[in-house]
C-alpha cells in the first residue's frame, strides 16, 4: 500500500472493519446490535424463561464463534428494556475459580454495574458501601489465589485498579451467599424486576471435567437464588458434562439449548448490514464483498460466522492495495489458500503435513481414526496431535469414553480452496473489478 497508515477500510468508505468477530456487547458496540440477524426462535425461548418470574437456570451451547455470547446479550439488550438489571459485561469463568471465587466474581459484575447506574436511594448507598466492603477487605489480603481481574478490574475509580490482586479472604461461603442474597434484594427494592447473569466460557472446562464437577456441585445451593436467572455458555461437551451431574442436572429449568448456524441468506443479510453501518457518514461506500465468495465461504466453514467475518476481514486487507477490490470467488480462494499455505503448510514438518491433510478430509478425528487411515502406531500420533494442537492448527471438539476427538481450525481450512495438489503454488492474479457503488 503506497501509504500504509491510511485505514483498508477508508478505501471503502467505511469507518472500521465491517467483519470484526467481537461478539455484540450489553454496552459499548462499535458495531450497533441493529445488526443482529435471525435466531427469533431461540430469543423467545430465552425471554420467555426471563418472563417467568422467580429465577432460572439455563445452558446455551454450540460450536466455537457460531453466536453463543452474542444471542445472550440481545436477549439481556432486550431485558434491559422490560426492567431487568444484568451486569453488563458476561462472566469469564475461570478454569481453577472455587465456589468462592465464583461467587465473588459475580457479585464484582453486578458492583461495576451498579457504579455505573446514576446515584440512587438509601438502599443504593448501603448496597454499595457494603459490596466496597468486601472488594476493600479482599484487596487487603497478603499472596493468595486471584480472582479475575478482567471483571473486577472494570471497577476502576472505586477503589480497584486494573491490576489488583485480589486475594483469598478469610470470609466462608455463607457469608458470599448471604451477602448475594442482600444485593439481590437490594436491586429488587431498587425498583428493577429480576435478575439475569450470564457466564461464558465453561468451554474453558472441558477437558478437565472433575473441575467442573466440583465447581457445579459447589454452586448449586447459590444458583438457585430466587429471582436470578443464570445462564452458562459452553460447548456441546460442556452441556453434556454438566448434565451429567447428578445433583446438579435438575436444577436446570430447560433442556440446554443448542445454536445451528445462520442460514446462508441470514449470513448475506447480516454482512451487508454490517458494511452499511460501518459507512462513513455523508460518503459513498463500496461492498467489497460478493455472493459467490460468501456462498464459498459459508459451505467450506459450515456457516460458521465468526471464521466467515474473520476469512472475508482477512482476504480484504490482503488484497486492497489503493483502489477498492470487489472480491470474486476466484480472488478469495487464491488469497486465504495462499495464507495458509504459509500460516500451516510451510512451517510443519512432513509427518505433521501428512496428518493435517489427512484430518482435513475427516470431518472428525481421534487418534484412532488418524492411526487406522494412515497407518502410524497410536503413540506417535498422540504426540502429532499434540504439537498440531500447539501450532493452533486443530482444536478439541468432544471428549467420548476417555476418546478425544478433533478438527481442524477453520483457518487450516483454507487450503482447501485449491483446485490442485495443497502443495501447488499459486499465484495470486488479483482482478480489480469496478466495483458498484452505494
Ligand atoms: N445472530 C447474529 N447476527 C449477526 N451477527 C452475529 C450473530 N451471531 C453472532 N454474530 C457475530 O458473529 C461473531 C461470533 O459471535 P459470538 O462471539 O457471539 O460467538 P460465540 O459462539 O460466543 O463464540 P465463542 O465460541 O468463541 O465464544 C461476532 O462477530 C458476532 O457479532
Ligand atoms: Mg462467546
Amino acid at each position: 500500500m503506497a501509504n500504509d497508515f491510511v485505514s483498508v477500510w477508508e478505501i471503502y468508505g467505511l469507518n472500521l472493519d465491517p467483519f470484526s468477530t467481537a461478539p455484540i456487547l450489553v454496552k459499548g458496540n462499535l458495531i450497533p446490535p441493529e445488526v443482529f440477524t435471525g435466531r427469533i426462535n431461540e430469543l423467545k425461548r430465552l425471554e420467555k424463561l426471563f418472563g417467568s418470574s422467580g429465577g432460572s437456570r439455563s445452558i446455551v451451547f454450540g460450536t466455537q464463534g457460531v453466536g453463543k455470547t452474542t444471542l445472550v446479550n440481545i436477549a439481556r439488550i432486550n431485558a434491559l428494556e422490560h426492567n431487568f438489571f444484568t451486569p453488563y459485561q458476561e462472566i469469564k469463568v475461570d478454569i481453577n475459580w472455587s465456589v468462592d471465587d465464583f461467587i465473588v466474581n459475580t457479585l464484582s459484575a453486578i458492583y461495576s454495574t451498579l457504579i455505573k447506574k446514576p446515584k440512587q436511594n438509601e438502599e443504593y448507598s448501603k448496597i454499595i458501601s457494603k459490596l466496597k466492603l468486601l472488594f476493600d477487605l479482599y484487596e487487603k489480603r497478603e499472596q493468595g489465589g486471584s480472582f479475575e481481574v478482567g471483571v473486577l478490574g472494570t471497577s476502576i475509580g472505586a477503589g480497584l485498579t486494573k491490576n489488583t490482586l485480589i486475594n483469598k479472604p478469610l470470609i466462608s461461603t455463607t457469608y458470599l451467599e448471604e451477602l448475594f442474597k442482600e444485593t439481590v434484594d437490594s436491586i429488587l427494592n431498587l425498583g428493577f424486576r429480576e435478575i439475569i447473569i450470564h457466564y461464558n466460557n465453561l468451554d474453558n472446562f472441558d477437558e478437565e471435567e472433575e473441575k467442573i464437577k466440583i465447581l457445579f456441585n459447589g454452586v448449586r445451593d447459590f444458583t438457585q437464588t430466587p429471582f436470578v436467572h443464570f445462564v452458562f455458555i459452553g460447548s456441546p461437551t460442556t452441556a453434556s458434562i454438566i448434565t451429567s451431574i447428578p445433583r446438579v442436572s435438575n436444577i436446570f429449568n430447560d433442556t440446554p439449548m443448542q445454536l445451528e448456524p445462520l442460514s446462508l441468506p441470514e449470513i448475506k443479510k447480516t454482512i451487508c448490514s454490517r458494511v452499511k453501518v460501518s459507512a462513513i457518514e455523508g460518503l459513498k461506500y463500496f461492498n467489497p464483498v460478493t455472493d459467490e465468495s460468501i456462498e464459498t465461504l459459508y459451505s467450506l466453514h459450515n456457516g460458521n460466522i465468526r471464521a466467515i467475518f474473520n476469512a472475508l476481514s482477512i482476504a480484504i486487507r490482503e488484497v486492497t492495495e489503493e483502489k477498492p477490490v470487489s472480491l470474486t470467488n476466484e480472488l478469495l480462494k487464491s488469497v486465504l489458500y495462499k495464507i495458509a499455505k504459509k500460516r500451516f503448510i510451510d512451517k510443519t514438518t512432513h509427518t505433521l503435513k501428512e496428518v493435517l491433510i489427512e484430518m482435513l478430509h475427516q470431518e472428525e478425528s481421534s487418534n484412532k481414526t488418524i492411526s487406522r487411515s494412515l497407518d502410524k502406531q497410536p503413540q506417535n500420533v498422540s504426540k502429532y496431535l499434540k504439537d498440531l494442537k500447539e501450532l493452533q492448527c486443530i482444536y478439541l471438539t468432544r471428549i467420548e469414553s476417555k476418546e478425544k476427538y478433533y478438527a481442524v481450525s477453520e483457518g487450516v481450512k483454507w487450503l482447501l480452496l485449491t483446485d490442485g495438489e495443497i502443495d501447488e503454488e499459486q499465484d495470486i492474479n488479483a482482478k480489480q473489478t469496478t466495483l458498484k457503488q452505494h
